[in-house]
């Protein structure tokens, strides 16, 4: 079958199919498909519909996910003698696992090649606003909208003068006109062009727009015994002032708080290569320590055997009994917040065989029982180190509220996250909960449900709970 090359339709097509995949946020080639397909379904559009879209339609253009899911930057780069530090920015950002896609105004092109873009970026690099390759498809837009970030590296002064007056007779001020994403410029220029009026007022200009800088240094100029003020700023700080601007920092109402968590099941050996277990996959307890990290927390996670990995940032002990868990939890007081989310065995057997017990005439073992400390009501009931905010779970299959009512009494804690764990709630193993906290106040119980939520999200939810009781949030 023969293929279609859309560079090749007559003009008035291609500004067809371009106002039309604008206004729908697709790629032309996707728009062709789509109206492909209404033809066939005998529902197509027609084309004055569209063509009555104006051209400068804002509609947001849909961002292309990239693979990993990260952000992606609109590198421009100016062209001034700095542009050489633009190669290192490529990979000081890269290094972020930032997505980098470069355009080289034609100055650039003075001092840095396109290919040395390409091969430090990975990635196409565009030079032309005319070029019929990219602009077939309004590539500008496409540039100015594809990204989370426009950055400019180094914006020089002729660039700067372009945009406070709203030029765009190039791809790079085209691109930045076009632009409906935040900008940062790191200017560079020598000292008395920065200081001069007309540059001063665009600068003024560009801020009031919104738009954000960052530099330029103090220093010495590639001029021979110029310095001042003009030099761009070092590629590592306009990394990390773009990476500000993309993943801004989250609030830590938890900052200096110790938060311990217990999690998962344990197993009780009975001998060498048995063991009493529960179906606990240990996933809310991380959840909530990864929670309380991200709020800030010193979180100490104590967990018995589960198949997940230690998170990032977390001191995580690994313990397989009842009794190596409350050694641990002992050992990690003093602590702020104490979240006891592990399905601790009630029994362990009593005297646990050193060989692997043999099937026998006499009929099987007889297993004698024992009851495991309780870790909850011990650290509940401590005198001196009693955290201030002790917190249970109630993992109940009957009866929810009011068997996680009782346990206030029998275990002396402060809050009590009831969760139903009957079979057909899924809850055991599964990714979602459903959440009743239950909270202590003089002699009444609150009892507040939640919606039915991921596992994540109760996490967030209780923190942000306990974070508004025992943080800085209000
Ligand atoms: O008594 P029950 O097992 O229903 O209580 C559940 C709560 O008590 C959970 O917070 C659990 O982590 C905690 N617990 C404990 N030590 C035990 C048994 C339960 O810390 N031996």
């Amino acid at each position: 079958m023969a293929s279609l090359t859309i560079r090749k339709l007559d003009d008035t097509l291609k500004a067809y199919l371009r106002l039309r995949s604008a206004k729908n946020g697709r790629s032309v080639e996707e728009e062709v498909r789509v109206i492909l397909r209404e033809l066939a379904d005998g529902r197509a559009e027609p084309a004055e519909a569209v063509a009555a879209v104006p051209a400068a339609s804002s509609a947001p253009v849909p961002r292309a996910a990239s693979a990993a899911g990260e952000p992606r930057i609109t590198l421009i780069i100016g062209g001034g003698i700095a542009a050489y530090k633009a190669l290192d920015l490529i990979r000081r950002l890269k290094e972020r696992h930032i997505q980098v896609r470069c355009v080289l105004t034609s100055a650039a092109r003075q001092f840095i090649t396109p290919l040395a873009a390409s091969a430090l970026s990975h990635e196409r690099v565009y030079t032309d606003l005319f070029d019929a390759e990219s602009e077939f498809d309004a590539g500008h837009i496409r540039l100015a909208r594809e990204c989370d970030l426009i950055v400019v590296a180094p914006a020089t002064a002729d660039l700067m003068a372009k945009m406070a007056h709203g030029h765009a007779d190039d791809l790079a001020s085209a691109v930045l006109l076009a632009a409906n994403r935040p900008i940062l410029l790191a200017p560079a220029m020598n000292p008395l062009m920065w200081n001069n009026p007309a540059t001063r007022r665009n600068v003024l200009q560009l801020r009031r727009d919104g738009i954000h800088t960052v530099g330029p240094n103090a220093g010495e100029m590639a001029e021979a015994g110029e310095a001042g003020v003009g030099r761009m700023a070092e590629p590592t700080e306009i990394a990390a002032a773009a990476d500000h601007m993309l993943r801004p920092p989250q609030p830590r109402p938890l900052a200096g708080k110790r938060v311990l968590i217990t999690a998962g099941p344990t197993h009780e050996a009975i001998d060498p290569v048995r063991y009493i277990a529960n179906r606990s996959s240990g996933k809310q307890g991380f959840a909530i320590a990864v929670a309380a990290r991200a709020a800030g927390a010193d979180v100490v996670l104590v967990s018995g055997p589960v198949e997940l990995h230690d998170p990032a940032g977390i001191s995580v002990m690994r313990v397989e009994s009842a009794r190596d868990m409350l050694h641990r939890v002992e050992a990690a007081l003093p602590v702020d917040v104490a979240i006891f989310a592990a399905a601790v065995a009630d029994w362990r057997v009593v005297s646990e065989g050193t060989q692997k017990l043999k099937k026998t005439s006499a009929g099987m073992p007889p297993l004698q029982l024992v009851e495991n400390p309780d870790i909850l009501a011990t650290i509940s009931k401590l005198k001196d180190k009693r955290p201030p905010l002790v917190i249970g779970f109630a993992a109940e299959t009957e009866h929810l509220i009011d068997n996680a009512k009782a346990k206030f009494a029998r275990k002396g804690c402060d809050w009590i996250v009831a969760n139903d764990v009957s079979p057909a709630s899924g809850v055991m193993g599964g990714d979602r909960n459903t959440v009743h906290l239950l909270a202590r106040e003089g002699k009444d119980v609150t009892v507040d449900s939640w919606p039915v939520m991921t596992k994540e999200e109760v996490a967030a939810a209780l923190v942000s709970r306990i974070a508004r009781t025992v943080g800085t949030a209000s």
